[in-house]
């Protein structure tokens, strides 16, 4: 049986994924606006990606029978600088909502709910991926962003990312 401080943790993650999908949608939509069709659809896949997180602790918590409430989901940030500024940007936000699953992990072990120990395990390798994966971008966008033609291919290599639903699971 799920705690309520745990199905409460799990309940504001759901809002906090549903907030990350918002801001990579703002971020996408920045990126339409200058052109940069490619790098956008690399962050609309992102927003569809954390929907998709949301969605899994939806289910977990549906699941465990715990009482689901469904939160409140802040305006996300617009009006950006430059592309360097929104890599930067996502990269510091995946490292925060890092810090948040291991917080519920962290209390889930605490009071030995094993079965949310072991749901939260596949979000923890996740978010290592989230993070090279963020990281790695700020690296390139730091590369590319003083040179039109390289930030070209750049953009064409972040227009091929396609969304996998099943990767989900
Ligand atoms: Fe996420
Ligand atoms: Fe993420």
């Amino acid at each position: 049986m799920i705690s309520t401080k745990i199905a409460d943790l799990i309940n504001h993650q759901i809002a906090k994924e549903q907030y990350a999908a918002q801001y990579y949608l703002s971020m996408s939509a920045w990126f339409y606006a200058q052109d940069l069709d490619g790098i956008a659809n690399y962050f609309r896949v992102q927003s569809k990606e954390e929907l998709m997180h949301a969605d899994k602790m939806f289910d977990y918590l549906v699941d465990v029978g715990a009482e689901i409430v469904i939160g409140e989901i802040p305006q996300p940030p617009h009006g950006f600088f430059s592309a360097k500024e929104i890599f930067e940007k996502a990269l510091e936000h995946e490292k925060v909502v890092t810090k948040s699953i291991f917080n519920i992990l962290k209390n889930a072990n605490d009071e030995g709910d094993f079965a949310t120990v072991s749901f939260l395990q596949w979000f923890v390798n996740e978010q290592v991926e989230e993070e090279a994966n963020a990281s790695q971008l700020v690296a390139k966008i730091k590369m590319v962003s003083d040179n039109p033609s390289a930030l070209y291919l750049f953009d064409q290599e972040l227009g091929q990312r396609v969304f996998k639903p099943t990767e989900g699971n």
